[in-house]
């Protein structure tokens, strides 16, 4: 039984699955939420989608039964990464609300509510990390509903290390740019020109790898020295 636990959410693909590798790398028991199952060894599973507010009433009971067979001490340290996220394309002129309450509920609503679920059990040298982005503190168009939640969530993660002052938990909002994943890659259609393009946009004329993604959510959770930080991974993007 490991005595570091990591909850994550959206670890059935992309960053989130490659933050599991590396926490497991380092000895981290891991449970995953999302819709899809993992079907990793050694990884708990709870299926759930986060889009329905609801998620917690089922979820709460098997996530609590799931931390407790693998860390029954109650004296580890668990280190809840927010990952999930839905990306739609939408403008401020036309968004309809049930969509934009959609996105805010998955990107925002649902680590406020993992967070009420797992606070009581999470001990000092515990951390929250939320998966930001670019857009939690800049704005293209076409994404009103993404880059709202993402702004959202960097006031989530201020609310937190406000709230959790004393408690020896440290937070932090990793916001990555342009990675190689399939959110992104459904984002613009598969077009391989407009990837092309993106990555022009990037000072090392390249996407991220998801594995840079997992190294830098790695050290916003186990370097309390970082606390309250917007730590923006980006491989430095052109200024246009
Ligand atoms: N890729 C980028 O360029 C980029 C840039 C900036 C920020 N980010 C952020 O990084 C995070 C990870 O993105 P990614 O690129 O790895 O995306 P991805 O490949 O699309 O993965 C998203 C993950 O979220 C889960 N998820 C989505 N909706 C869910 C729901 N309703 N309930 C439960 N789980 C749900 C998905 O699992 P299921 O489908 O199995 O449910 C999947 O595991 C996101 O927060 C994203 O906003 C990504």
């Amino acid at each position: 039984m490991s005595e570091k636990m990591l909850v994550i959410t959206g670890g059935s693909r992309g960053i989130g699955r490659a933050a599991i590798a590396r926490f497991q790398a380092e000895g981290f028991s891991v449970i995953n939420l999302s819709r899809t199952p993992i079907g990793l060894a050694g990884v708990a599973q709870i299926t759930v989608d986060m889009s329905d507010a609801n998620w917690a009433i089922q979820g709460a009971g098997k996530l609590h039964d799931a931390v407790v067979k693998r860390m029954p001490s109650g004296q580890g340290r668990i280190v809840v990464v927010h990952n999930a996220g839905l990306l739609e394309k939408d403008s401020v002129c036309t968004v309809a609300a049930e969509s934009f309450a959609k996105v805010m509920q998955v990107n925002v609503i649902a680590p406020a509510q993992l967070n009420q679920i797992l606070l009581p059990i999470m001990t000092p040298g515990s951390a929250i990390v939320y998966v930001g982005s670019t857009l939690s503190e800049k704005a293209v168009a076409n994404s009103c509903s993404y880059v709202t939640s993402k702004h959202a969530l960097v006031g989530l993660m201020r609310a937190t290390c406000q709230d959790l002052v004393g408690s020896g938990i440290h937070t932090n909002c990793v916001c990555p740019g342009f990675t190689d994943t399939e959110m992104l890659r459904a984002h613009v259609g598969g077009d391989q020109a407009v990837l092309d393009s993106i990555a022009s946009g990037v000072t090392f004329n390249r996407l991220i790898q998801p594995q840079e993604m997992a190294d830098a959510i790695y050290v916003a959770a186990t370097q309390a020295v970082f606390n309250g930080a917007v730590m923006h991974a980006n491989l430095g993007q052109i200024e246009r």
